[in-house]
């Protein structure tokens, strides 16, 4: 909507950039590290694995000065799990401790507030070796030991935390659940083993923090997939409809009311996918809601119908990255009024706000951003700085589509970025660039790692010390 005013950003709002262990770290077997799912993951030759990554863990303070210099009133990171239990369980890393100890005193000392994802993708190999993950009711009680660990560590600084890195991808990619990535439909139905008990361990380790940490607030951080209806056809609209609420709605609705809604519930039965409810399970995630929602964004979707035919069943699914089509219910489209970037993601501002008012009005949670960016190939010029005006342009879009939600009564904490300096891509190596701060490396070469500023650093620079004023 058009509206006279628009309302600026309030003076608490916390203007932030994230990461995550695995893609920034390195040091992937140093100081008692143990492996994780990502150390073992068979990896393309062609791009770099995450041994070294951007080599924070050795330049951490040299990061959070340049984090200050910017500006960042947050900064969101992800604590690996096998630092601290290298196992999974048993014994303590005391090296793993210490690495974030040190981290949240010097966030603590330049005033910028940490924000930390308990569980970022990397589940130890270890539980997966023990008693094969997410797929045991054993993992619940070794999330929520872990997770307890870090509140009583951790939680007299650090006041924000989130359960789970989007629980949405995980549960539809097998090797995050420790599993080959061969025939990914068979699959689909432990993926929503694991999910549930995922959804189960989540809800336990809310209610741990509740206990522990004093003024702690912790929520879920998914990332939800804005779909539209690709035409006006009814059909392509119950297409739209049956996708939000089995590939977007099911998870939070599991988080936030404790429930699996009805389409979800006729989907995973209708395919022999409903797992097993244990006395107690639904009633744990009903008592423990999160504080907030937060969410990952980065691109929209558009959603057609795909109708049964004598070649399409019901439990035909295909993937991309994720679903991209499933027999009788809907299929991802191009959406021809959208630019994409490289990797072909759509760029869509306002799909960010709707998904801010969807989110709003469903759950009415403050929200929280905890991923938006702008991933591409990037060199560093021979003369001048790295101009890149696109991802200034993406995220001040983005940003404007916040401030819009806000002004028709969404509530937000913040925004945080992906990324702050350039880091290991999920899926395309060091060549999908995210960051203000470029690392000077490349896919194999590891170069000096010297961090140099873009100048969308100067640009992020000047729009916090404005509060948004200027975006
Ligand atoms: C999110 C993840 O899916 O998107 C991050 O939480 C990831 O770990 C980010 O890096 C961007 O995806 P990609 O594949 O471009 O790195």
């Amino acid at each position: 909507m058009q509206t006279r005013k628009i309302n600026e950003f309030p003076e608490n709002f916390l203007w932030g950039s994230s990461s995550a262990a695995f893609q920034i770290e390195g040091a992937a077997y140093e100081d008692g590290k143990g492996l994780s799912v990502m150390d073992v993951r068979k990896i393309d030759p062609s791009i770099c694995d995450y041994s070294v990554a951007s080599d924070h863990y050795h330049r951490y303070k040299e990061d959070v000065a340049l984090m200050k210099e910017c500006g960042l009133k947050a900064y969101r990171f992800s604590i690996a799990w096998t630092r601290i239990f290298p196992e999974g369980n048993g014994p303590v890393n005391q090296k793993g401790v210490d690495f974030y100890n040190n981290l949240i005193d010097e966030l603590v000392r330049n005033d910028i507030t940490p924000i930390v994802t308990i569980y970022h993708f990397e589940y130890p190999q270890g539980l997966i070796d023990q008693y094969g993950g997410w797929l045991s009711r054993r993992s619940i009680d070794d999330y929520v030991n872990y997770a307890e660990f870090l509140f009583r560590t951790y939680g007299d600084r650090v006041k924000y935390w989130l359960t789970i890195n989007e629980q949405d991808h995980v549960v539809h990619m097998p090797f995050r659940l420790g599993l080959t990535d061969d025939d990914r439909k068979a699959k689909e139905k432990l993926g929503y083993l694991a999910n549930h008990n995922m959804c189960v361990a989540a809800a336990k380790a809310i209610e741990k923090c509740h206990e522990i940490v004093k003024d702690g607030k912790i929520g879920p951080a998914t990332c939800f997939e804005m779909m539209y209806p690709t035409t006006n056809d009814p059909a392509d609209m119950l297409a739209w409809m049956d996708a939000m609420e089995i590939r977007n709605y099911y998870l939070l609705d599991l988080n936030c009311k404790g429930e699996y809604n009805g389409t979800f519930k006729r989907y995973l039965e209708d395919r022999d996918m409903f797992p097993e409810i244990y006395e107690g399970d639904m009633e744990c995630m009903k008592k423990n809601k999160p504080d907030f929602l937060a969410f990952n964004y980065y691109y929209s979707q558009s959603i057609s119908a795909f109708p049964l035919d004598d070649e399409h069943v019901i439990g035909d699914i295909e993937f991309k990255l994720l679903p991209s089509r499933e027999a009788g219910i809907y299929q991802v489209v191009k959406n021809k009024n959208l630019k994409a970037t490289l990797w072909g993601w759509e760029i869509d501002d306002t799909g960010l706000q709707l998904t801010c008012r969807l989110l709003w009005e469903r759950y009415h949670l403050p929200l929280l951003i905890t991923e938006c960016g702008f991933g591409n190939k990037e060199e560093w010029p021979e003369e001048g700085i790295l101009e890149d005006d696109n991802r200034i342009d993406y995220l001040s879009k983005h940003m404007h589509a916040v401030k819009e939600a806000m002004n028709l009564g969404v509530e937000f904490i913040g925004f945080c970025t992906w990324s702050f300096i350039d880091l290991i891509s999920g899926h395309s190596g060091f060549s999908k660039r995210y960051g203000f701060v470029f690392v000077n490396r490349d896919e194999h070469d590891l170069r000096d790692m010297a961090r140099r500023k873009k100048k969308s650093f100067y640009w992020y620079q000047n729009l916090i010390s404005s509060n948004g004023k200027d975006i």
